[in-house]
């Protein structure tokens, strides 16, 4: 049976962990520059219908010092659902290549492309979920905590793809995870129930930040309007300012608070320029680690983990 990676509950407990002690194998060979062609002869089918730069730079740069190969397929290659059939393309691609990522809009249709691909199909961020970058920041909070069990990860901002999957995580690995959005930009409810029966993890929603940050251990934000939201840019910039991280908000939580973004950030909405520069910021190691993660991933998911 194959596997995919729609969500971060797609994973036990055991395999995130296992995940997370790959990517330190991985990363190291990569610092040292000790080749590591485990994926010699594989393809990863890249399919795009919104913009990135990390999740293509990463994906693409960490196949290749797998040794197998990443193509980009662009919203104009494919046109996923539009051009054609989502289930006929899944599987066109399965009889080319070993591996999907795919970053589509609605995620119905990335599990629609994941049931007809024979091959596993990796979720590169839909409107609900942003699984590889949770799994980088949380592999990115072990490295600079040495845990990540029961630390406070705060999310300020819009309950977005990227809070979907912190919940999920929290589903899998015990934390205090805190979301704090403006009223009416809450996370999924179903999400955040699942999340609560599965009796790991203290799941807070709240409205109000001063409240939210304090003695927290990590404040997350991300942008306000996410892709495909753009329309609503302009009200959301009002909604959201009593929820801008900045360093009023930072010194709240206390002198050791880690400060995350998944990036491409909005200096001077969601997080100021002072907190991005800050001693606080752990922003770039994150964007780093996605390329590391995704590298475990990919290994994993194609059951060729080195021995
Ligand atoms: N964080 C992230 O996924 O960045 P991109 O949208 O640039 O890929
Ligand atoms: N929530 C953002 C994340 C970008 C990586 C978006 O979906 O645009």
């Amino acid at each position: 049976m194959k596997k995919d990676f729609l969500a971060i509950t797609d994973l036990s407990r055991e395999e995130i962990l296992q995940t997370f002690e790959l990517t330190s194998v991985l990363k190291e060979k990569t610092r040292r520059r000790e080749a590591h062609p485990i994926l010699a002869g594989h393809t990863l089918a890249m399919i795009f219908a919104k913009p990135s730069a990390r999740t293509r730079i990463s994906f693409e740069t960490g196949m290749f010092q797998l040794g197998g190969h990443a193509l980009y397929l662009s919203p104009q290659d494919i046109g996923i659902g539009k051009r054609e059939a989502i289930k006929d393309i899944a599987r066109v691609i399965s009889r080319y290549n070993d591996l999907i990522m795919a970053r589509l809009f609605d995620h119905a249709h990335i599990e629609e492309l994941a049931r007809f691909a024979s091959v596993p199909v990796i979720n590169g961020l839909t409107d609900y979920n942003h699984p590889c970058q949770i799994m980088a920041d949380a592999f990115t909070i072990l490295e600079q905590r040495g845990r990540i069990e029961d630390l406070k990860i705060v999310f300020i901002g819009d309950g977005n793809n990227v809070a979907h999957s912190w919940i999920n995580f929290a589903a899998r690995i015990p934390i205090h995870l805190v979301i704090c959005t403006p009223p009416g930009y809450e996370p999924d409810e179903k999400t955040v129930q699942r999340a609560r029966e599965a009796g790991l993890s203290r799941i807070e929603l709240t409205h109000d930040p001063r409240e939210a940050v304090q003695q927290a251990d990590v404040l997350y934000t991300d942008v306000w309007a996410s892709m495909g939201q753009e329309q609503e840019a302009e009200q959301r910039k009002k909604i959201f300012q009593p929820y801008q991280l900045n360093m009023a908000l930072v010194k709240l939580a206390g002198p050791d608070v880690l400060v995350m973004h998944c990036l491409p950030a909005h200096r001077g909405e969601e997080i100021t320029d002072e907190v991005m520069e800050s001693e606080h910021a752990i922003v770039f190691d994150e964007a780093e680690n996605r390329l590391h993660v995704q590298k475990a991933i990919m290994v994993k998911l194609l059951g060729k983990e080195p021995h």
